[in-house]
């Protein structure tokens, strides 16, 4: 199926992003005595990768609108390359400093182009399993170089092949895009209507494809222009929020003071050995990978808010639990917080990890997609950087229990957020969406079911 290797492939960029997310909290000690730069010099070089991603999202929606989706995902595939070259070869710690910012960028460009151009090539049936293929792929990439860490712990240059093997994967992303198709919904904008036809007769059975261009045509013919003073057209306003928060939240529960600090964790409740730690933590890489799946099954069956609800159910009271395990010593401990930082990456992994992409790629109208998911992502990053800056210093200053509960709290209060503000998606065409949200503007919703419905009879 075109489409499913499409998915597959754009998903590599996934790969990728996990890979260079993760790789650095296992190599951090190493760069830091070669360098000799300390903690604060660590820091910039840990973070750098984040404020590239910030600036890479930040202007991925530009990009995306002048050079194409598959041509953004070229041009990250291409950052990777050179990025993990120049930080394999780093002479000197502002060397590797600018090559990790290159890189950040690229996880920046592949965090909003992958899942916009998977989400505008899927039909509709399918576009949450394959939008969750991307975040499937992430999972795969920080289970690999929690491995890769681990291989080349006991060489003094093991970073740099840390580092470095990341060019294998972007090296396979590139060739691979070079020959995949363009976004039909983006050739359409362009007024490209012949390749659009060629592209989605490759990706749709040949009754619904001139249905759904017809779709396409008629809702990007009632939007004005997409630029970012747009996003903030009132008709577009709820939508904008629910992508803003949900990004928001999906860093706020705290994921990633489990994925960069889980050796951490464990180790401050009680697991003494620190090779034990750290299979625990392969551990909980494995089932963030498995537990994904559950979320590519069901997606598109039981949709995309049942999945949140349970998801954040579980989330809150696995980070009760946690908090609870901090109140004990010993084996009670070590046990209950093994088991509920599992069960916690578990509801992660099927909910807030792969929906919040797949939302962020289908709630807003053709002609803004491209900034209101730069907006949304910025976001994203930018609370991602926040948390991990800041879970520390809570750690020191509330103490285990109350920084997770807090967490919980933030997880509770997000369930009574998508009860209330986000839209089932599931099953729609985009530009059935954009219709029932609203989100078009003057758009007739009517016009746009139709055309759906006409393409599907
Ligand atoms: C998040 C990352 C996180 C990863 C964990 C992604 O969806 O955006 O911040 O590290 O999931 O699996």
């Amino acid at each position: 199926m075109a489409v499913v290797r499409i998915a597959i492939l754009a998903g590599l960029g996934g790969l990728l992003f996990g890979y260079d997310t993760g790789v650095i909290s296992g190599v951090g000690g190493r760069i830091e005595t070669v360098f000799d730069i300390g903690d604060m010099g660590l820091e910039i070089v840990v973070s750098s990768v984040l404020g590239g991603a910030i600036i890479g999202a930040l202007v991925t929606g530009w990009i995306a609108g002048r050079i194409g989706r598959r041509g953004a995902v070229l041009l990250a595939a291409l950052l990777f390359g050179i990025g993990a070259i120049a930080s394999a070869f780093a002479p000197t710690v502002e060397f590797l400093v600018v090559a990790r910012v290159v890189v950040g960028f690229g996880i920046g460009l592949t965090s909003v182009a992958v899942p916009m151009y998977i989400s505008e090539a899927s039909p509709p049936a399918r576009r949450g399993a394959l939008v969750s293929l991307y975040q499937f792929a992430i999972t795969i990439g920080i289970l690999v170089a929690t491995l890769v860490d681990e291989a080349f712990n006991d060489y003094a240059d093991g970073w740099r092949w840390d580092l470095g093997l990341a060019f294998a994967a972007a090296a396979i992303l590139a060739i691979g895009m070079f020959n995949a198709p363009e976004s039909p919904r983006y050739l359409v904008q362009k007024g490209r209507i012949d390749n659009a036809r060629g592209v989605l007769a490759m990706l749709l059975p040949a009754g619904e494809v001139d249905g759904t261009l017809e779709d396409i045509r008629r809702q990007i013919s009632v939007e004005s222009e997409g630029h970012w003073r747009d996003l903030f057209a009132p008709a577009l306003k709820a939508m904008l929020i629910v992508g803003v928060v949900m990004a928001a939240v999906q860093q706020f529960t705290g994921i990633n003071t489990v994925i960069y600090y889980d050796t951490t964790i464990f180790e401050r409740a009680g697991i003494a050995d620190s090779s034990d730690a750290i299979w625990a933590a392969v551990a909980v890489g494995a089932v963030n990978v498995l537990a994904t799946l559950i979320a590519i099954r069901y997606v598109d069956r039981l949709g995309r808010k049942p999945l949140l609800i349970y998801g954040l159910i579980g989330m809150a009271v696995s980070l009760g639990a946690l908090g609870v395990a901090f109140l004990f010593d010993g084996d009670i401990a070590s046990t209950l917080s093994v088991i509920s930082l599992m069960a916690y990456v578990i509801c992660f992994a099927f909910s807030l990890g792969p929906i919040v992409w797949v939302l962020i790629s289908e709630i807003y109208p053709q002609q803004v997609r491209g900034p209101a998911m730069s907006l949304a992502t910025t976001v994203n990053w930018l609370s991602n950087l926040v948390v991990a800056l800041t879970f520390l210093s809570l750690l020191d200053a509330l103490g285990e229990s109350m920084t997770f509960w807090l967490y919980a709290a933030i997880c509770v209060l997000s369930i009574v957020f998508v009860v209330t503000k986000v839209p089932e998606t599931k099953g729609k065409s985009l530009e059935e969406i954009a219709a029932d949200t609203g989100s078009i503007g003057g758009a007739s919703p009517s016009a746009g079911e139709a055309g759906a419905a006409e393409a599907r009879a």
